[in-house]
């Protein structure tokens, strides 16, 4: 179980995120929507343990946690196959079995035959799924995915969302998903979290943010400029 409770952060004397409050149980995935600049990827590395100095509470319970970066974070110098392996390392798992659970992977994002490549000789989705492929052999009782879909193309980021949704089943782990894609969201989400100048203006079930009777969902999803959001309010 995820706890976050009176979450508050700043960066550069300004504050990014504003009592933020929720609780995610294994097996259950929270979405957390909000235009470029909201805060999701600094909610997600907070709750990774990768920025410290905020107020209040994070409480992940000592789960082993798996980050899907929103830029990929794979190393250059090493193939696809050694990427995906390197949480591994150390592991104490035999060679063969890294192996093994290394191919797995890379076939589950349909890139079984991508691993001697270099990331710079792949496109930027299939870099995109070497990151995905990377947080799933970590058996992680909490993903968090920050924009797993960016830059995807519509059918491909619909498998990733079948493929999130199968992880979800498979391993019960707790899910959070920072993302702008609706298509995703509405598939893979229980709850909702819709992030405007550092605080939570919805949160509530994925069916209530999409039913739209929330002014501030209703014109998220429908992208339109007027409404409760300023564009250009950061
Ligand atoms: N290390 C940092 N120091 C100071 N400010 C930061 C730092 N990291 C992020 N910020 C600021 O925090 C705010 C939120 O950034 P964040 O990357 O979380 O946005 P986001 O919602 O993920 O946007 P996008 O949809 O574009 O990915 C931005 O205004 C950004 O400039
Ligand atoms: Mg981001």
């Amino acid at each position: 179980m995820i706890t976050v409770s009176s979450l508050t952060l700043e960066l550069g004397e300004r504050v990014i995120l504003e009592n933020l409050e929720f609780q995610l149980e294994p097996g259950r995935t929270l979405v957390v929507m909000g235009k470029n600049g909201s805060g999701k990827s600094v909610l997600l590395k907070t709750i990774a343990g990768l920025i410290t100095g905020y107020a209040g509470t994070v409480d992940t319970g000592n789960a082993k946690i798996a980050y899907v970066f929103q830029k990929g974070g794979l190393f250059d110098s090493i193939d696809v196959f050694r990427n995906v392996a390197f949480p591994l390392r150390n592991s104490g798992l035999a060679e063969n079995k890294i192996e093994e659970i290394v191919t797995g992977s890379l076939e589950s994002v349909g890139l079984k035959n991508a691993g001697a490549k270099y990331p710079s000789e792949l496109s930027g989705g299939m870099q995109k799924r070497v990151g995905l492929a990377r947080a799933l052999v970590q058996d992680a009782q909490v993903i968090l995915y920050d924009d797993p879909t960016a830059g995807l193309d519509p059918i491909l980021s619909d498998a990733i969302a079948d493929l999130m949704n199968d992880i979800r089943a498979r391993t019960g782990a707790a899910s959070i998903v920072a993302t702008h894609d609706l298509k995703v969201a509405r598939k893979v989400a229980d709850c909702v979290m819709l992030l405007y100048t550092g605080r939570p203006v919805f949160y509530g079930s994925a069916d209530e943010f999409f039913s739209k009777s929330d002014s501030f969902a209703r014109q998220f999803i429908e992208g339109d400029i007027d409404g409760p959001i300023d564009v250009y309010k950061l």
